[in-house]
Parts: C-alpha cells; structure tokens; sequence
C-alpha cells in the first residue's frame, strides 16, 4: 500500500494577495530594524504590504517586485481586501493550531499594511519603488542589492503534496531552483527566504529547501537556517520555524 501523503493545515482556493508590516519582516527574516538604513533592499514578492513603505522611511533603498503591480492601485486594493478575508477564513478553521496569534489583531495588521502600502504606491510607482515582473525572471542587473527578502512565496506556494498550501500549483521543483538561483543573482550581500517548513498538520523542513540549499551552494553561497520569532502558529518549533540565510 501506497504511503498516505501527510494531511495540510489549511489550502487556498488561489494565489493570495496578501502582505504584512514591517514588525512581522523583522520578526520572519530576524532582522534587527537598525541594519536597514542606507541598504540597498529587494523584496519579491512585495504583495500588498507595507514594508517598501516603511523601510524606505527608514533609510533603506527598497524595491518592491509582485507581478500584480501590473494592475490598477483600485484593482489592488479590491483584491488585496477579498484575499486578507479568504486566508484569515481558511486559518479560522484551524483555530486551534493557530492558538498562539490573535487572528482577529492578525487580520487588523494585515489591513493597516494594504492601506498603508495603497498610500505609498501612487508614488512608489512613479518613483520605481515598485515594479511589476515575476520569478524566475527579474528585471535587475547581478548583484544589484545588499539584501534581498522573499516570504510566502517559495515552498507556501507548493502543492499540498510536498507541503504548500496550493492545490495545483504551478511551482515546481525546478521553478524553485531556478527562482533561487535568480534571487541570488540580484544579490551581493544577503538573501534571506521565509519560511523554509511545510504546512502539513506536523510541520516539517520543507525538502525542497534543502534543494535549494544545495543548488545555491554549487554557486558558491553559503547557507544556513536562522530561527525566526515570527508567529505562524502549528506549534513550530525554533528549529523549524527559521528563514534560510544565503551569503557569499
Ligand atoms: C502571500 S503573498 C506574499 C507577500 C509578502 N512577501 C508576505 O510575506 O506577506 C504572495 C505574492 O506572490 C506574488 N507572486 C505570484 N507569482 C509570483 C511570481 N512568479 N514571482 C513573484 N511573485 C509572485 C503574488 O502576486 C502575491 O502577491
């Protein structure tokens, strides 16, 4: 008999539109808020958060890639504000593996940064702030920023059979090399990836981050898991609950 697939936490009905603040990148990413100032930063996926607005209010260089940015900001904010209501619904019938955040502050934050990344993009967009292109593809030159950040994406977005919470997803095993790959090429200092652990019941360390652990170190990166303090809930322990660091 075939081995049963572990069962996810939660699945969406699509790709979410969905972004947070900047307590919750320094939480996911364990960045210490001081390092940012005068850093050049890239954030991809940037979604409808808050952090190119805030973090370029302190002193960083930030651009925001997401490849919905294509779209009208009112468009955006429609689907910003349906997507931040489908994901809080799905986390809600699993309330007990969530026991450790407060969904309903959750959901608060998570519209105080669409509102507040709605006020910033009129003149992110004009200033480059914010750019439309998609992975495995971005539209910058090797080694163009210090530090680069990409959250919720990689691994998340798997297919539920190999730990993600997309049915059907188009992001294979080889897009997330080749995605990989294309961050770290942008990068001449630090990429860091959160998070690194499936969203099945009993979380584990999602397999294809160690893949990409690999791929990157063909490269010449060095890698390392850091534990995060960000709340994700499913009783994560510190040593799952970590973002993949790559240097040089
Ligand atoms: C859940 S949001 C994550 C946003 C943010 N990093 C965070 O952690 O809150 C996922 C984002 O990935 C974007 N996305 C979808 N396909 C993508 C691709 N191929 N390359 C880059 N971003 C993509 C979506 O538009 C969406 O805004």
């Amino acid at each position: 008999m075939a081995p049963q697939a572990p069962s996810p936490l939660f699945t969406v009905d699509g790709m979410q539109f969905f972004g947070r603040e900047l307590g919750d990148y320094l939480a996911m990413f364990s960045l210490p808020a001081e390092r940012l100032p005068g850093l050049r930063v890239l954030d991809c996926p940037s979604g409808p958060g808050s952090f190119v607005a805030e973090s370029t209010a302190r002193g960083a260089c930030t651009v925001g890639v997401d490849p919905l940015y294509a779209q009208p900001l009112d468009v955006l904010l429609a689907r910003g504000r349906r997507d931040v209501q489908h994901t809080i619904e799905r986390m809600q019938l699993k309330a007990s593996a969530f026991a450790d955040i407060d969904l309903a502050a959750y959901q608060a934050s998570k519209l105080r940064a669409l509102d507040r990344f709605a006020a910033d993009y009129p003149a992110g967009i004009s200033e480059g702030r914010y750019l439309a292109a998609s992975l495995p593809a971005l539209p910058f030159p090797d080694r163009h920023f210090d530090l680069v950040l990409s959250a919720h994406l990689l691994f998340t977005y798997s297919d539920p059979a190999h730990g993600g919470i997309l049915p059907d997803s188009p992001f294979s095993l080889e897009w997330h090399l080749r995605s990989a790959e294309e961050l770290w090429r942008t990068c001449r200092g630090e990429l860091r990836l959160y998070p690194t652990t499936t969203r099945w019941e009993t979380p584990s360390r999602h397999a294809w981050a160690e893949r990409v652990c690999e791929r990157l170190e063909a490269l010449g990166g060095r890698t390392r898991f850091e534990p995060s303090t960000f709340a994700r809930g499913n009783h994560a322990s510190d040593s799952l609950n970590a973002c993949l660091v790559v240097t040089r």
